[in-house]
């Protein structure tokens, strides 16, 4: 995702795509015994529409993280 972003490309993950695993899989010829654990959508976001502003709150890295040396 972060390749992506570098390359001005957008995307979104989706555990959801999994409720759909067979069908994806046999679209995409992807063999039974592979799990599917993730879609990402990807796309050129349009900056200039209203919902691309919209920004969700973040939790403070030391709330969330440990880094140990
Ligand atoms: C691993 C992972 C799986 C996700 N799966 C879904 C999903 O199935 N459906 C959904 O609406 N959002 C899902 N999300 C959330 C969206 O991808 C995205 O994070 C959300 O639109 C909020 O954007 P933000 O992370 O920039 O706040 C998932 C996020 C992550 C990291």
């Amino acid at each position: 995702m972060l390749a992506a972003q570098a390359k001005g490309v957008g995307t979104v993950p989706q555990a959801f795509a999994t409720d759909y695993a067979p069908q994806i899989k046999e679209h995409l010829g992807i063999s039974a015994d592979k799990r599917l654990v993730l879609g990402i959508s990807v796309g050129y976001p349009d900056m200039a529409a209203p919902v691309n502003d919209f920004r969700t709150e973040r939790s403070p890295l030391e709330e969330i993280a440990t880094f140990v040396e």
